[in-house]
């Protein structure tokens, strides 16, 4: 069932993917697989950056908005190679990804750059998804919980509770991304909830954690979407591989409406 003041979201992260041609193509066949559909997601495209202005265009009418895999947190000045947060919203896009593991993995990006980007995402009008998630030796060591929610904590440090309520989270574990291993669907669920409940303390009443979607990602496919979409704390999914193609994705932000969460 669907959460009555939680947005379910689809979105897909191309990362080091696609060509601007290549975008408009993607683009186009999702655009013609949406047209004419009631009751969908909200439906996100993460393009690399040279395709965000002509992904930004190729939406125009359709129920997809674009967003940006990443940002620099200051709004302008000598970092070579950096975006600003100001250039995202020139080219009209409402979201951006923030922490992504590979960012943290191969970036060095921190839980230290993490909150200044959520901070600067918001203070911007962004809504910045704040991606969290355990390696595989944590997992192993039972340290999921500490540390996801080490990561949740420093991501939403400093907000108001009016600015938590703004930002969405995904729960990566970074030993399912891109390896075809999926993480159980129960477990999936229990981390979100166990996000919500780490938010609690940064959001205390009448803030409302339950408010806060919390995303699934990694390897969804066509084949699993349901299984994990269908687990009421899970309220979309952050889909890289399967994001790709154009069948596939639609299909699982179809699967949405057949688990009953939009
Ligand atoms: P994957 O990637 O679906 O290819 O595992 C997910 C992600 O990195 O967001």
């Amino acid at each position: 069932m669907a959460h009555p003041r939680r947005k379910t979201i689809i979105a897909g992260n191309w990362k080091m993917n696609k060509t601007r041609g290549e975008a408009q193509t993607l683009i186009k066949a999702l655009a013609s697989g949406l047209d004419g559909q009631k009751d969908l997601p909200e439906v996100l495209v993460f393009p690399p950056f040279t395709a965000l202005d002509t992904a930004s265009k190729a939406v125009a009418g359709a129920p997809i908005e674009v967003g940006a895999q990443n940002m620099d947190y200051r709004d302008a000045g000598a970092f070579t190679g950096e975006i600003s947060p100001a250039m995202l919203v020139d080219l009209g896009l409402k979201y951006v990804l923030i922490g992504h593991s590979e960012r943290r993995q191969f970036f060095g990006e921190t839980n230290q750059t993490v909150p200044l980007k959520v901070k600067a995402a918001l203070d911007n009008g962004l809504t910045p998804i704040i991606c969290v998630g355990e390696l595989l030796d944590e997992r192993e060591n039972n340290l999921t919980d500490p540390v996801v929610k080490r990561q949740v904590g420093a991501a939403v440090n400093g907000l108001t509770p009016e600015e938590v309520n703004r930002v969405v989270f995904a729960y990566e574990p970074v030993w399912a991304i891109g390896t075809g291993k999926v993480c159980e669907a129960k477990e999936a669920a229990r981390v979100a909830q166990q996000i919500r409940n780490t938010l609690r303390q940064f959001m205390p009443a009448p803030h409302d954690p339950e408010n806060v979607s919390v995303l699934y990602g990694g390897s969804v496919t066509a084949a699993n979407a349901e299984e994990i979409l269908g687990q009421e704390p899970v309220d979309g999914a952050l889909v890289g591989g399967a994001s790709l193609k154009a069948d596939e994705f639609l299909t699982i932000i179809k699967s949405t409406k057949k688990v009953g969460i939009i």
